[in-house]
């Protein structure tokens, strides 16, 4: 399928990426069916999308007609159902392979056979989401950064059987979302994470040893490398959770010890401390 055919997306999941994507995607003039099924949550996810609009409206970086296309080409549904008639999909669900591979057999019944279904995972294999489905050439990673409406980057995933086709639609997608897609190859963490995780888990081997405080930690990399967030911050930015389950996931992919999970995150996230989301992590926070 040409990148022109594409009118309507489907988003699985309205969490902090699942909105980000539905409010890109709609103010580049796509009609976006946003799906959940959690109470609740899309609610906030439309008050959430108006605030950051909003936002970018009032600096300058959203024209009256983005801010209106916003407005008007986002509905909601708590039935995957209504991504009968969708383009494409990208799904934004928690970081769990079952229910993955869960909705993307779902999508597969019900899509057109057009339709392009993609994943927003950070970590898990997209040859593994693909094998659910009876369409594993039209299966791929699109892997957006958070905070979505502001990144740059969308990684792009192959997996083993996704289709040039595939790949060059979505390369094209990305780009008219105003973004720089980037192509990875489906190997455990991809590139970002790959080399992100690592670097955040060694900040945290040095706040358990004592090598510095959270603070020092941070402002080292901040002030002596020009992160714009120090790894800690950035790590409750993320959620302690997600964090660990994609070290899991590097771990257990390679097998190599190098990437084994600080003891001190896991007992962090056993605690419930998990980032700006919890109120605490390393640092603490009004809770939203
Ligand atoms: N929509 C609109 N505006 C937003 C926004 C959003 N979603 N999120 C933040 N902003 C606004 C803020 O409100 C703020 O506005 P004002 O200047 O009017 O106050 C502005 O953006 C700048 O934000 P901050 O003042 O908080 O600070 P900042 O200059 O540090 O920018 C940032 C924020 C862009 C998030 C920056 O800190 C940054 O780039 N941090 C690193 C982010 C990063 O690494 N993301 C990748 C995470 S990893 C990932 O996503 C992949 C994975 O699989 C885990």
């Amino acid at each position: 399928m040409s990148v022109d055919q594409i009118q309507h997306i489907g988003v699985v999941g309205a969490g902090t990426m699942g909105h980000g994507i539905a409010q890109v995607c709609a103010v580049q003039g796509y009609r976006v069916t946003l799906v959940d099924v959690v109470p609740g949550v899309l609610e906030r996810a439309l008050r959430d999308i108006t605030a950051s609009v909003e936002k970018l409206h009032s600096k300058g970086r959203l024209t009256d007609a983005q801010r209106q296309a916003a407005q008007d080409n986002i509905s909601t549904a708590t039935d995957i159902a209504a991504l009968r008639t969708a383009d494409l999909v990208v799904e934004a669900v928690s970081e769990d392979v079952a229910l993955k591979r869960d909705i993307f057999a779902r999508l597969d019944e019900l899509t057109p056979l057009h339709a392009i279904l993609a994943t927003n995972t950070s970590s898990i294999s997209i040859t593994a989401i693909a094998a659910a489905t009876q369409r594993p050439d039209r299966v791929i990673g699109m892997h957006f950064m958070n905070p979505v409406p502001l990144m740059q980057l969308v990684e792009i995933i192959r997996g083993l059987t996704t289709s040039q086709e595939t790949l060059d639609t979505v390369m094209e997608l990305a780009r008219r979302l105003g973004k720089t897609p980037v192509e990875a190859a489906d190997y455990p963490g991809f590139i970002a994470n790959r080399i992100l995780m690592p670097m955040i888990n060694e900040a945290i081997y040095a706040l358990m040893e004592g090598v510095g405080t959270a603070e020092a930690i941070d402002t080292v990399m901040k002030l002596g490398a020009n992160h714009p967030m120090g790894p800690l911050t950035l790590a409750d930015f993320i959620g302690l959770d997600v964090v660990l389950s994609i070290l899991e996931v590097l771990y257990q992919g390679f097998g190599d010890p190098k990437y084994r999970p600080c003891p001190l995150l896991r007992k962090m996230v056993a605690a419930g401390h998990l980032g700006r989301k919890s109120g605490r992590g390393f640092y603490e926070y009004a809770v939203k």
